[in-house]
């Protein structure tokens, strides 16, 4: 089992290094700059390990969470996806946003086998960092997770996995690096980009997209109540002056929205255009829709969503495709279900105890969802 993943992992790490410029196994990150699927930083161990003997780093059985440095990002309901997934030697795991890596660390150090993803090279570079002494299970690709078919197809894998996780959104680190443009609460850049390489900026959406567009995004994405009036200002604002800045697209929005509660008026508008210049539902429904082609049976799909918008998608999806029989009122009696791919291990999703919200108050918007693969 656990030399069939190894052998897995070695044919992700040829296939992909065979396509670098610049490469290096077991030597730091390597990033070459292109954004899908090209940087990989790569560790090898060589030799495959016995099962269950336990490699630097890597706890006893009972793998508590990690105390070490948490700037960066602190996982949420981090126990919930490692009961939800139950990493152990042999399996391969793909975690499609490794972020700060707190996650994937709690799969390595459980002797797992992990394929992780992200987007944003910063966060790699970070990952790397912080989990080099458990990284010889570890692959980790530069890559928007819509794009995991196009890894393992090209790595020749098939349905190969033991589980997959998607912890969706931006880092704690993204929002609070004001460089990064995401928070209204800092000074920067209008970017947004979890992908700096990636072509369109907030900036462009801002000072670029129609009257109509932008009032869209605002109700869609953001569920914003004054989502006209937020973009006829915008619009007005622009024709004299560009936006540069999130702090001024937060002033001028909190000319016409009202604050209501503690949140800054902006709040809205802000997740609108982070979810619109990242792609974020397309990219989200496209994983989901793949995810059960490369899910060995009873293998895990494990889905944490911040937004009643992203969970109300995984939510449906999860029902559709787990429910054995379809009814229609113009059908005599219910059908058989013929995308009945999952069972459902959450019926409701999970959410964080008050224990989890006290210490990280960003877990108050996360729920967890779980499918399982069936045969
Ligand atoms: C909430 S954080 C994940 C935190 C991580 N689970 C941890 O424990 O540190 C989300 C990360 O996923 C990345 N990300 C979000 N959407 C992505 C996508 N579609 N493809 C690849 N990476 C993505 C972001 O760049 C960010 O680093």
């Amino acid at each position: 089992m656990e030399e069939a993943a190894e052998a897995l992992l070695g044919g992700l790490r040829l296939s992909h290094l065979a396509h670098l410029p610049v490469a290096g196994v077991g030597t730091g990150l390597d990033m070459d700059g292109e954004s899908s699927g090209a940087a990989v930083r790569v560790s090898s161990s060589g030799v495959p390990e016995e099962a269950g003997r336990p490699r630097p780093g890597m706890d006893s059985p009972d793998n508590g969470p990690c105390e070490e440095d948490t700037t960066y990002h602190i996982p949420v309901l981090e126990e919930e996806v490692v009961a939800a997934l139950s990493p152990a030697p042999g399996k391969l795991l793909m975690d499609g946003t490794l972020g700060g890596g707190g996650h994937t660390r709690r799969l390595l150090r459980a002797g797992a086998y992990v394929l992780a993803l992200d987007q944003d090279p910063e966060a790699l570079a970070w990952a790397a960092r912080r989990l080099e002494e458990v990284a010889d299970h570890l692959i980790t690709i530069r890559s928007n997770f819509a794009s995991f078919p196009t890894i393992l197809e090209e790595a020749g894998l098939g349905p190969v996995l033991d589980g997959i996780l998607l912890d969706l959104g931006v880092s704690s680190h993204q929002l609070d690096a004001a460089e990064r443009g995401f928070s209204f609460m800092r000074e920067g850049p209008l970017d947004m980009r979890m992908d700096p390489s990636a072509p369109i900026c907030a900036a462009d959406l801002v000072n670029g997209w129609p009257e109509e567009e932008l009032a869209r995004i605002f109700y869609e994405y953001g569920d914003e109540k004054a989502s006209r009036r937020a973009a006829k200002a915008i619009v007005k604002r622009r024709a004299e002056k560009l936006f540069e800045t999130t702090a001024d697209l937060a002033a001028v929005v909190a000319t016409v929205i009202p604050k209501r509660g503690p949140a800054s008026p902006a709040t809205r508008v802000f997740q609108a255009l982070r979810i619109a210049v990242n792609d974020e539902m397309a990219v989200l429904e496209s994983a989901l829709e793949s995810a059960h082609r490369w899910l060995k049976p009873g293998g895990r799909l494990a889905v944490i969503t911040f937004h009643s918008l992203e969970d109300r998608l995984v939510k449906k999806y999860f029902r559709k495709h787990s429910d054995p029989e379809i009814d229609r009122p113009e059908w005599p009696a219910p059908r058989p279900n013929p995308e009945c791919y999952y069972r459902l291990v959450t019926r409701k999703g999970i959410t964080a105890g008050e224990e989890e919200t006290r210490r990280n108050p960003r877990s108050r918007s996360a729920t967890l969802r779980v499918v399982e693969r069936l045969p």
